[in-house]
């Protein structure tokens, strides 16, 4: 299947969202269906993504065999069976039920239906508890009403998406091919940080942390001794900033923060509670 490479992006943006409310899907799948790139979909159409791209996500992701990967408006099953060909399993929510079927078709054709599940659903109340990896080729929008759900995940999981950005929650890796790719050619990587966000106790004075999603500022100590907390980032659960010339660096669990302070004098354990 051949992208239009003639449509500039912001104009596949427009037709990625209008064509979503156009023509109803086929009420069936016969077993010859086939999916017709631009069909209507329920928030946005059938576009693919190109299998190089798929391969790209994944490698972003750093798939392993461990993952459950859950791919949101499935499609015609590309990236959930790319993921199961990687060994790990993968779910694939799509709302059209002949892509479903189809999707099902095409595990089986690729020996991978052992490790495959295509439901037929609404994207927007899909079960993500199971993934570590969740794969998404929807609309700036369609990412933004997911947001909130996605960083109620467990941190580290991580969140891919092809050009479709979150908002103001920056991703933590993009990746843009240089060559070879016509249309959607920018991937983007998000993993969800613990939340950690408000007053701890700890042995160095109280620390404020001041959360926007992995950034994090804030102050460790009380009044004049106070030291702002910068370049303060989360990677899932690990956290690093640094303060009054010392670097902090912790791993969340909850309600404790347990690492260590590396000084000019050395290391030394540390732990914060709520
Ligand atoms: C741009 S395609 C991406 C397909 C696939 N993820 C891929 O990367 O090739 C978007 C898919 O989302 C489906 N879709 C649209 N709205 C949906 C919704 N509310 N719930 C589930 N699937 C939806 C469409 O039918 C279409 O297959």
């Amino acid at each position: 299947m051949k992208f239009r490479s003639h449509l500039r992006p912001a104009f596949q943006v427009l037709v990625l969202s209008l064509l979503a409310s156009c023509a109803p899907a086929p009420a069936n799948a016969p077993r010859d269906y086939e999916p017709e790139l631009w069909q209507a979909g329920k928030d946005v159409v059938w576009v693919p993504m190109a299998s190089e791209r798929v391969e790209k996500m994944l490698d972003l992701a750093k798939l392993t065999p461990a993952d459950f990967v859950v791919d949101l408006g499935s499609g015609d099953g590309v990236t959930v069976i790319a993921a199961a060909r990687r060994g790990a399993r993968a779910m694939g929510v799509e709302f059209n039920p002949d892509l479903v079927t189809f999707s099902k078709r095409q595990a089986q054709r690729a020996g991978v239906a052992d490790k495959t599940e295509f439901v037929q659903g609404d994207l927007f109340q899909a079960d993500l508890s199971r993934a570590s990896v969740i794969t998404l080729f929807l609309l700036d929008e369609i990412n933004l009403k997911l947001r909130p759900s996605l960083l109620a995940l467990k941190p580290g999981t991580r969140v891919l998406s092809n050009t479709f950005r979150m908002g103001d929650w920056e991703p933590d890796t993009t990746e843009t091919a240089r060559s070879g790719c016509a249309n959607w050619c920018s991937l983007y990587l998000w993993i969800v940080p613990a939340r950690v966000d408000g007053t701890w106790r700890s042995s160095e004075g109280p620390l404020v942390l001041k959360q926007q999603y992995q950034k994090l500022g804030g102050a460790l100590g009380t009044g004049a001794l106070a030291a702002p907390v910068l370049d303060g980032r989360l990677n899932g659960d690990e956290l690093r900033f640094t303060a009054g010339g010392a670097e902090y660096r912790g791993r969340v669990k909850g309600e404790l923060i347990e690492g260590t302070i590396t000084t000019g004098g050395g290391i030394r354990l540390w732990k914060a509670t709520r």
